[in-house]
């Protein structure tokens, strides 16, 4: 079956997308990821010094369900690449020419600086990458500096830094989008306006995964210190799938969503579909399963496909959008269907009666 969907000109095998984190930290595990059938990837996040970054060890921590084990939050103090940019730029390369049919998005971050932005766009597009990511969204580290959430919780600043990318971009441009901002469609409206085609949502959420009773320090603990981190996987799936059905109502419809927040499977990904994004993407879900999933993923879609009778990824993509209203829409409905559903029952009532009354007419009768 076609699984195939367009996207901002970018003709994506499948919908389902590496998100930006250790899936596709380099050339080999993105091509792994291609040969097991993924449509797309996006790499994850580079910039022009990635070499300087350091990144710390633990930097994960797990939150477990109590009865079963089961992860069902994940944690993360993780930077961006720490791979020096040659090297991507290299394997960006090699990876376009291997897999000229999958789709390639590069995550770029840089810090407050026009020309620092749009060296990094110019160093990345000359490698044929399909499009770029922004990123506007890392909670942890960067915002130091200035970067990551510290740029997508300033509408003004996300505005900003994209028009500077979309000045010499060449490519489409999607911006990821924080969720520790309480109304995520104005750091999406400033990207658009600063030229974005398509929006990323969600990035992780701020937080701390828990304290370790014996020791009393919060965790992931490194050298007995701990800083907040990012929270994924599916314990985040409500709160991602109201943004981006948030998010589906308020852009306009030329503007692409790719959907992200603890997809684990096939059902994830077709809520997340249904409520507006065009295509998914999955972190933690591949960390925690290995790229086999996409297995699941393209035959429970095919599946739901045949089911319902959508004959392309396209025509599912928004179909409950539809079904969100106002608080006070869904009191009158309820009201609406009490009063109906009060007439029904006195006419069954009357029927009734109506039953006995000429029954009892005919007894007497007799
Ligand atoms: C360990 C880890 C590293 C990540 N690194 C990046 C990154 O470099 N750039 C980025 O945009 N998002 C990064 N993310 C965020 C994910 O791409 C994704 O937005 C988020 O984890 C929610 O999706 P998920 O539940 O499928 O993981 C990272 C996530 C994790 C768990």
């Amino acid at each position: 079956m076609d699984l195939s969907i367009t996207v901002n000109g970018m003709k994506f095998p499948n919908p389902f997308l590496l998100g930006s984190g250790p899936p596709g930290t380099n050339a080999r595990v993105l091509a792994k990821s291609y040969d097991a059938g993924w449509g797309g990837a996006v790499a994850k996040t580079v910039s022009l010094e990635s070499a300087k970054v350091v990144n710390v060890v633990p930097r994960y921590g797990k939150l477990r369900s109590r009865s079963t084990g089961e992860v069902i939050g994940f944690e993360n103090i993780e930077l961006i690449s720490d791979r020096p940019i040659d090297v991507w730029l290299d394997e960006f390369r090699q990876i376009k020419k291997e897999y000229p049919n999958n789709i390639l998005i590069a995550s770029i971050m840089e810090e407050y600086e026009k020309s620092r932005w749009q060296e990094l766009v110019r160093m990345v597009q000359d490698t044929g990458v399909d499009g770029f990511e922004l990123n506007f969204s890392c909670p942890h580290g960067m915002t130091e500096r200035k970067m990551g959430s510290e740029m997508g919780e300033h509408p003004d600043l996300t505005e900003e830094v994209t028009s500077w990318v979309t000045e010499v971009s060449k490519i489409p441009v999607w911006a990821k989008m924080t969720p520790n901002i309480t109304n995520i469609r104005e750091p999406a409206a400033a990207a658009i306006a600063g030229g974005a085609v398509g929006i990323s949502a969600i990035n992780t959420i701020l937080s701390v995964i828990g304290v370790d009773l014996d020791t009393l320090r919060p965790m992931p603990t490194v050298e007995g210190h701990c800083v907040p981190g990012g929270y994924s996987a599916q314990a985040v799936r409500p709160i991602a799938l109201r943004m981006v059905s948030q998010l589906a109502l308020a852009i306009p419809e030329d503007v692409s969503i790719s959907g992200i927040g603890g997809i684990e499977n096939s059902h994830d990904a077709l809520e997340f579909m249904l409520l507006g994004s065009s295509t998914v993407q999955i972190c933690t879900g591949v960390m925690l399963q290995g790229v086999k999933m996409i297995d699941e993923l393209k035959e429970g879609v095919e599946k739901f496909m045949v089911d319902k009778g959508f004959s392309s990824v396209q025509e599912i993509v928004g179909k409950s959008l539809p079904y969100f209203s106002t608080h006070m829409d869904l009191v009158q409905r309820m009201k609406a269907a009490k009063r109906s559903k009060a007439g029904e029952a006195s006419r069954d009532n009357e029927w009734a009666q109506k039953d006995i009354t000429e029954k009892t007419a005919e007894l007497t009768s007799n």
